[in-house]
């Protein structure tokens, strides 16, 4: 097992409680702090019903969930931490009071990342009189299940800092990659958007139903995407000549796609479209039963994937 460490997650909404319940399970302390009524006791539901999952994945060594009680404020979960994680809704004022409370209670060797989905790194860092130990650590939902962790920083970050995040997630099961320039959703959400721009396209062009797109990528290189990505799938497509042959193969029909994929707005009849769609994949089954059931793939596939990842 890695290192013990104090960590502290501010925050226990839809991804704090998964990050608190990922933390625990990899055999570090937990301070929790969120001043929302009833938070106590949803956190620590939260990590009843995750810890089986993590227990059959191998992520979790005790047999039993911690118990999680709340600190009384940010500054007390913070202090001595060696890493915090803040998840705390996604509006600048309310990140920026946040770090200028934690900011002097912190241990001088505390790294503090963020969750943060669409706000830039150096509009956080203006909430600190000295950024160089914070950091983007951007889950996808929940943590405790989904590998990726993108990680950024900018020129005022400690590359140290990054350093330690990276290997704290790591340590945690993750799979990290660094973001190298700031942009509006880092990497995974812009590569998500590119994708359903087309498949919105394709449903209100009358190319083939929500149905048939959602099955396009499911059953098709959605399968393929979950081993390895796309540049590495080109590349072995054009087998043994690798990517330059796959581009040479390949350019002009790409172009030609490239140059007519759609540009849809989320406009009220496309909306309606999509909605209507969904409705008709969904049939009688409650949302409930497609949640469980997307979970059991993702377990089912995480499982099954990590001795052939060796991981
Ligand atoms: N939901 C997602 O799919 C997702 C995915 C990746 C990243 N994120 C990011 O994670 C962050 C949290 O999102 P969420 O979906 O968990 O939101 P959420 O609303 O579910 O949870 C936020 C929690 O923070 C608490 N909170 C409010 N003020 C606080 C304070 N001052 N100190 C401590 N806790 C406080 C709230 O009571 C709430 O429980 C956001 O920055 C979001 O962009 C969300």
């Amino acid at each position: 097992m890695t290192e013990r460490l104090r960590t502290a997650c501010l925050g226990a909404g839809v991804i704090g409680a998964s990050w608190a319940t990922l933390f625990a399970a990899a055999g570090h302390e937990v301070r929790l702090y969120d001043p929302a009524e009833g938070a106590e006791e949803a956190v620590n539901a939260y990590t009843a019903r995750a810890w089986p999952t993590l227990r059959e994945l191998g992520a979790a060594t005790a047999p039993e969930p911690p118990h999680f009680a709340l600190s009384a404020s940010a500054e007390d979960a913070v202090a001595g931490a060696d890493f915090v994680q803040e998840s705390v809704p996604e509006r600048l004022e309310l990140k920026h009071d946040l770090y200028r409370r934690i900011e002097p209670a912190l241990a001088p060797q505390a790294v503090v990342a963020s969750s943060a989905s669409g706000l830039l790194v150096r509009e956080m860092q203006e909430g600190w009189r000295d950024p160089a130990r914070f950091v983007l650590g951007h889950p996808f939902n929940p943590p405790h299940l989904i590998p990726l962790v993108e990680l950024l920083g900018n020129e005022r970050t400690d590359p140290a800092a990054l350093d330690r995040a990276q290997s704290f997630y790591e340590g945690c099961g993750k799979q990290t990659i660094r973001v190298q320039k700031e942009v509006p959703g880092h990497v995974a959400n812009r590569l998500q958007a590119a994708l359903w721009r087309e498949a919105v396209s394709l449903v209100t062009d009358g190319v083939a139903s929500v149905e048939d797109v959602d099955k396009a990528i499911w059953a098709g290189p959605g399968l393929r995407w979950a081993a390895m990505g796309p540049h590495m799938l080109f590349a072995l497509g054009a087998g043994e000549a690798g990517m330059a042959e796959f581009c040479r193969r390949y350019a002009p029909s790409f172009r030609r796609w490239w140059d007519t994929l759609g540009a849809p707005d989320l406009d009220e009849a496309t909306v309606a479209a999509l909605s209507e769609g969904v409705a008709g994949e969904q049939g009688a089954r409650p949302p409930q039963d497609l949640m469980a059931e997307r979970d059991r793939l993702i377990v089912a596939m995480l499982k099954a994937s990590a001795p052939v990842r060796g991981r």
